[in-house]
């Protein structure tokens, strides 16, 4: 099924193989959609070689998202390639060394305020420099990982993941009335580029496999970014300011279930 057929794309995050943003771009090129990723400074090779692996040509467009000329080049490039935009992933992150791994209480304001600027104002930025080219029926979708509960190791990220959440619902209740939907894919650990460079990861990720209901293979993005393409696609089209959980099920279990009796 074409399920993203005629969609124009803009897919930030993209930096190997394994990012989800690239199985996200991967499944959507698949569903029909044309795309177009984005990519900044020294990494934008990295997302080139990358873009060499999906399915068909995707241009890559220069893009840090806290840089106000590269947003406002984004939308005039993207004016000019196809005069509008149908959906747009965010899967932006960053956090300073000292912002994580157990940092929480000495990471100072600076550090906490870079993870907040990059990894949650940043929809909002996206957001805004795509609006002027996104009619009804847009849809703008983020990466989160579940923030209503602290966890170890993940400190300042953390915090500016449950300001990504809060963004999401302020986004979509500012777009909604003009037809735009904004939502959160609530994703399971997954052994990309920023998840390793968190120190501790492998404490968060042996988590879900004694405890998700489902079973969860981080190597694999393709859940998530099969979920993506949904709220991309016309199939969601009455949801907004909502959190999807991908996480084979983690989130709804309080601790690991004892083997069931034969
Ligand atoms: N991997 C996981 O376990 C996991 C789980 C839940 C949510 N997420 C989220 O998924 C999203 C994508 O991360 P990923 O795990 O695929 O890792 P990744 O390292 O592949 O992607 C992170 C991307 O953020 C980009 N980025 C960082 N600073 C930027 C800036 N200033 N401007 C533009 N781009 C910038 C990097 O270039 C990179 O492409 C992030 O929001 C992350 O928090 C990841």
């Amino acid at each position: 099924m074409n399920l993203l057929e005629g969609k124009r794309l803009v897919i930030t995050g993209v930096i190997t193989k394994d990012s989800i943003a690239f199985h996200a771009a991967e499944q959507a090129l698949t569903h029909g959609a044309e795309v177009v990723l984005t990519s900044f400074g020294r990494v934008r090779r990295m997302t080139e070689r990358a873009a060499a692996r999906l399915p068909s040509e995707v241009e890559v467009l220069e893009l840090d998202v806290n840089n106000a000329a590269d947003l406002d080049a984004l939308t005039e490039s993207l004016t000019s390639k196809w005069g509008g935009v149908d959906g747009a992933l965010h899967a932006i992150a960053f956090a300073p060394e000292d912002a994580l791994g157990g940092r929480f209480m000495t990471a100072p304001v600076e550090s906490a305020s870079a993870a907040f600027a990059t990894s949650a104002f940043s929809l909002k930025s996206l957001a805004a420099s795509l609006l002027p080219l996104m009619g009804a029926g847009s849809s703008i979708v983020g990466l989160d990982f579940d923030a209503t509960i602290a966890w170890p190791i993940y400190d300042w990220m953390g915090v500016a993941k449950a300001a990504l959440e809060s963004v999401s619902r302020y986004l979509a209740r500012d777009l909604g009335p003009s037809g735009i939907r904004v939502n959160l894919v609530s994703a399971g650990p997954l052994g990309t580029v920023a998840a390793r460079g968190i120190p501790g990861f492998e404490q968060l990720s042996a988590l879900w496999e004694q405890q998700a209901p489902l079973k969860w293979d981080v190597s694999d993005p393709g859940p998530v970014a099969s979920t993506i393409c949904f709220l991309l696609s016309d199939m969601s089209r009455a949801i907004s300011g909502e959190i999807i959980h991908v996480d084979g099920g983690f989130h709804a279990v309080g601790a690991p279930t004892a083997p069931a009796c034969a």
